[in-house]
């Protein structure tokens, strides 16, 4: 089964790390009520959810993607770049225990979530602000043995790869060609984003479906006009933070699962 680690918005949301965007007032209730309705989203999509503990005094902790990366074999947990998210690493490592061994970037690597393009058995690590060769090199160490390549890949103007290019098929992305060169992935479909939505490139696949902000109604033109079944979900208020829907949750699959998800 597909599931989904999860966790709610904390209020200290106003005070999260703020890279390429200038602050303005995060509206707490209106963020939640949209986070509820990604969370039915993700069920929509067959994914079962499993919420992680709240973590009020960590602003960014509803980021989930950021302190892990899963793949069937191993959950890698990370060394965020931000040195102030580094302690939402702890209850996704006590969580993720519970289905798959572990393995964990060290200083001094760095690592988010939110750099890691998975296409298949292909790992592009966005070498941003927030992930640096040595994290690279230790997820390369991590996931070699179980046939995967971890290549690095280019990215300006935006905080994560994946708010530039992201994986919306086994052999296609959606991205903004203005952040990213999508040559470096060897895909053969390629969507782009409609230039005035620059920030549209973020999709999250779940079991062949796309939750998608409906931010971006120009963008999920594209998408619907390409034959890809979108999930539109409220994602204003999380992007004031920086963040879109990949990073609300790390999705993985598991045969049995220990704590039922909800
Ligand atoms: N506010 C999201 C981040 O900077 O990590």
């Amino acid at each position: 089964m597909v599931v989904a680690l999860t966790r709610e918005v904390s209020p200290t949301i106003d005070s999260c790390e703020l890279t390429h965007l200038q602050r303005e007032p995060i509206d707490l209730e209106a963020a939640r009520r949209q986070h509820r309705l990604y969370l039915e989203a993700l069920r929509t999509c067959g994914c079962g959810v499993l919420p992680l503990k709240p973590e009020p005094d960590l602003p960014d902790s509803v980021f989930v993607e950021d302190t892990a990366v899963v793949v069937d074999e191993v959950a890698v947990i990370t060394r965020p770049g931000a040195p102030s998210r580094r302690p939402e690493t702890v209850s996704v490592a006590e969580k993720l225990a519970e289905f798959k061994p572990l393995a964990k970037i060290e200083a001094p690597g760095i690592l988010d979530g939110g750099d890691v393009l998975r296409i298949g058995h292909r790992l592009f690590v966005g070498l941003s602000s927030r992930s640096n060769q040595a994290g690279l090199q230790q997820l390369r160490l991590f996931l070699e043995p179980y046939g995967y390549e971890v290549e690095a890949a280019t990215v300006t103007g935006c905080l994560h790869l994946k708010s530039a290019v992201t994986a919306i098929g086994r052999d296609a992305v959606l991205a903004n060609p203005a952040w990213v060169d999508v040559g470096q992935f060897g895909v053969s479909t390629v969507i782009a984003v409609d230039p005035a939505e620059g920030p549209g490139a973020n999709a999250l696949l779940v079991n062949s479906r796309l939750i998608y902000p409906a931010e971006f109604p120009l963008t999920r033109r594209r998408l619907l006009n390409a034959g890809f079944d979108v999930v539109p979900v409220p994602a204003s208020e999380l992007a004031k933070a920086e963040g879109a829907v990949t990073c609300c949750s790390v999705v993985f699959s598991t045969p049995t699962s220990s704590a039922p998800p909800i």
